[in-house]
């Protein structure tokens, strides 16, 4: 497909745009940049010595660029080098001139917005095809190695080493290849089983039927043991068939807008390092345990599956605005989403199937539950770090659909979006010729529907 991203060439290796040793591979690459406004994430580094950091830094103050994030580590790449990670505003309009003066300070340096550069008529870039998802690869929010003061593994030498390594699966991971598999040691396993336990005595009486009729088919065809830690490979296998959803090695946060995307081709990025063994019952961030135990499950549902793509869809190339209301309607459906089954409420969020002591608190009397609408859904605003004080509750995914479809009709967006699953890839329908074979591929189908009833008669 046609590349529409403008003034730059791009490295058929990685798929960045213009990659400076592509001969090498090596992770040198430099966007052109010329936006004025937006925001950006730059990668660089810097040698070993004392001082160097500041005289980077003294290059952002320079040009009055305001730092919002920054974070180190080891350059994997260059020896005696470290690598920074930094998120910055151009509210001043002195970015292009930061990256320029950079280039001379640092040995590799990569500009990893696409907030603004990739505006094209003011519709954010988004991915046409599925392997575009590799692009997300490198652009995770935090390092998934690097760990905050307050995370349980922090001072574990041995632990982070682990997650460096399940980083590292994640960022040389491409579309199409398998996902290797993990040897998970018995400190994991020991990890995984307990919360195994635990959870899987809740389910019968406290996650939604659908739920509860697909979990025993992964126990028969993923390994979902107690003992075994099931391998994303086997799970994203058993989707495909189902649902034609899939799994991805992701190595930490993505933005709302490059996680939502990957829903709409039917790819859930999914961690793959388990969370510290000190505190089973905890974890800070999403993990196998809350990835397999929460999510998966339902990603064998055909309804649930179309409701998760349809968030997708509505959020290739939104504006931020109804980027931010959508991943709020994510949270409130698939994280923490609950539904009324004959006349009980039951949860099918994944932040509640994968956390023992809050899949009892929804259904108690404590928390507020209200009706599903994504008008006021959206908008509901929501703690991280504990249970939730309000939920939402849908009568059906079936329904939830619905409204989320109507829903992203009145997101302002010059196109509609089409996912062909024939090629994997999303068809933009904004041009009379791309609508008249939409018709006619309905009306294909309308004939075999016909065709059907009246053999069913
Ligand atoms: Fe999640």
């Amino acid at each position: 497909m046609m590349d529409n991203r403008k003034r730059r060439k791009i490295c058929v290796e990685c798929r960045f745009t213009i990659c400076m040793k592509p001969e090498s591979h090596q992770r040198m690459y430099v966007h052109d940049f010329d936006d004025k406004e937006g925001s950006a994430t730059l990668v660089f580094s810097l040698p070993e010595k004392v001082g160097a950091l500041a005289d980077a830094l003294k290059v952002f103050e320079k040009n009055k660029v305001n730092l919002h994030h920054i974070e180190s580590r080891p350059s994997r790449e260059l020896k005696d080098c470290y690598e920074f990670f930094v998120s910055c505003d151009n509210v001043r309009g002195g970015l292009q001139e930061t990256v320029d003066d950079l280039k001379g300070c640092t040995n590799h340096l990569q500009v990893l917005s696409r907030k603004h550069q990739d505006q094209k008529d003011g519709v954010p870039w988004f991915p046409r095809m599925i392997r575009d998802l590799d692009r997300f690869a490198n652009q995770i929010l935090s390092y998934g190695s690097e760990l905050e003061a307050d995370h349980p593994g922090f001072k574990d030498p041995v632990y982070r080493t682990r997650r460096k390594e399940f980083a590292d699966i994640a960022f040389h991971y491409k579309h199409g290849e398998p996902i290797p598999k993990v040897k998970y040691t018995d400190a994991e396993i020991k990890t995984w089983s307990t919360i195994f336990k635990e959870l899987t005595k809740l389910y019968p009486t406290h996650a939604c039927r659908e739920f509860n009729h697909i979990f025993p088919l992964l126990v028969d065809n993923c390994g979902f043991r107690e003992d075994n830690v099931p391998q994303l490979q086997d799970i994203s296998n058993f989707l495909k068939d189902c649902t034609g959803f899939q799994l991805r090695p992701v190595a930490g946060l993505l933005s709302s807008r490059d996680f939502l995307a990957g829903l709409a081709f039917r790819v859930f990025h999914s961690t793959q390092y388990i969370r510290h063994g000190s505190k089973p019952m905890y974890t800070p961030e999403p993990d196998v345990c809350h990835e397999l135990l929460g999510h998966v499950p339902l990603f064998a549902d055909p309804t649930f599956a179309q409701f998760s793509q349809e968030i997708g869809l509505a959020s290739l190339g939104a504006p931020d605005e109804y980027v931010q209301k959508l991943a709020t309607l994510y949270w409130f459906t698939v994280e923490f989403g609950l539904c009324r089954q004959e006349g009980q409420l039951k949860a099918y969020g994944a932040g509640l199937l994968s956390s023992f002591g809050e899949l009892q608190y929804c259904l108690s009397d404590k928390p507020e539950v209200r009706p599903f609408d994504p008008a006021k859904t959206s908008v509901q605003t929501y703690p991280i770090t504990s249970f939730q004080p309000v939920y939402f509750a849908a009568e059906s995914f079936d329904s939830a659909k619905d409204k989320v479809r109507e829903f992203a009709a009145i997101i302002p967006r010059p196109f509609s979006v089409r996912y062909n699953a024939y090629t994997q890839s999303v068809e933009v329908l904004n041009s009379k010729e791309q609508i008249i074979d939409l018709a006619r591929a309905i009306r294909g189908d309308l004939s075999l529907l016909e065709d059907a009833l009246k053999k069913v008669e």
